[in-house]
């Protein structure tokens, strides 16, 4: 728990995740924001309760991590293009976000932090799962730690685990999905294993969400090692869950995390408004 004002950090699991309380984001000054900034960086998961967010104010708060980065699948709201809805109807059965993976690994530019944030919310469920990649780097053995550094993935948007973009989008019918014909074609190559300049620590940038083989290996070659760091970065050690509420903007630092959006409120309306934010080069 910091010590300074009335800002209130406390963590919500052993490896990763903070709630943050007792700020406004939209008139912090900037010594407040060194402190939620530092709580980013600190538990690379933070959820900060009861804001009162318009557009403009997610896009000023985005910006302290740099520029948007643009999501090519779902049209933004009116005025807002690199602002969109994540809305699942109650008689929607499928959810979008759902599975483990870190935000739009197969762009060149993959975002340093994604900002989410609660505008409606089931009475129960629909919480988010998220994983630290950083712990789960740090407890492999060193000769995996040096196999992994000299592997790069190579990550594609086309879903191909759930029969492909298009169709498993069309079945999110509460959101303004578009392009997702051309899901195959956004490819990127990173490395296996990311260094967080920040922080010194190095991270396991692989998901079964979107990295479909090694470069250089086969996709059945790749498919047993991507199941296996899946399973790793996973374990009930490395998780922390967010629950939800009307006015919770979860920030959360892709570098370093994965996520997973539990659909388990099958009946209910659940609204988010998302933006990824600081292009980043993964080294
Ligand atoms: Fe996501």
């Amino acid at each position: 728990m910091t010590q300074d004002s009335t800002i209130k950090v406390i963590p919500i699991a052993g490896s990763l995740g903070a709630e943050v309380c007792g700020v406004d984001l939209r008139t912090m000054d900037n010594h407040a924001w060194a402190q939620v900034h530092q709580a980013f960086l600190d538990h690379k998961v933070i959820a900060v309760r009861d804001q009162d967010l318009s557009p403009q104010d997610m896009m000023d708060i985005g910006a302290r991590f740099g520029e948007p980065n643009h999501y090519p699948f779902v049209k933004g709201i009116d005025g807002f293009p690199f602002l969109f809805d994540v809305v699942k109807e109650p008689s929607e059965t499928k959810n979008f976000g759902g599975g483990w993976h870190s935000d739009t690994t197969y762009m060149k530019t993959p975002p340093m932090a994604t900002l989410l944030y609660a505008i409606e919310t089931p009475e129960k469920g629909g919480d988010t799962l998220y994983c630290d990649t950083a712990a789960a780097y740090e407890a492999l053995s060193e000769r995996m730690k040096e196999l992994l550094g000299s592997l790069k993935g190579v990550n594609s948007a086309g879903l191909k685990h759930l029969g492909g973009r298009k169709s498993h989008h069309a079945t999110v019918g509460g959101m303004a999905i578009t392009g997702t014909d051309d899901a195959d074609s956004y490819e990127a190559v990173h490395p296996i294993v990311r260094s967080i300049e920040e922080t010194g620590q190095k991270s396991i940038y692989c998901s079964r969400g979107h990295t479909i083989r090694f470069e250089g290996m086969t996709e059945d070659e790749s498919r047993p090692l991507i199941e296996w760091l899946q399973a790793h970065v996973t374990r009930p050690e490395f998780t922390c869950r967010v629950r939800w509420r009307p006015g919770t903007i979860t920030i959360w630092d892709n570098r370093r995390t994965q996520h997973n959006a539990v659909n388990d409120y099958q009946g209910m309306r659940r609204h988010m408004r998302r933006l990824t934010s600081g292009p980043t080069h993964p080294v």
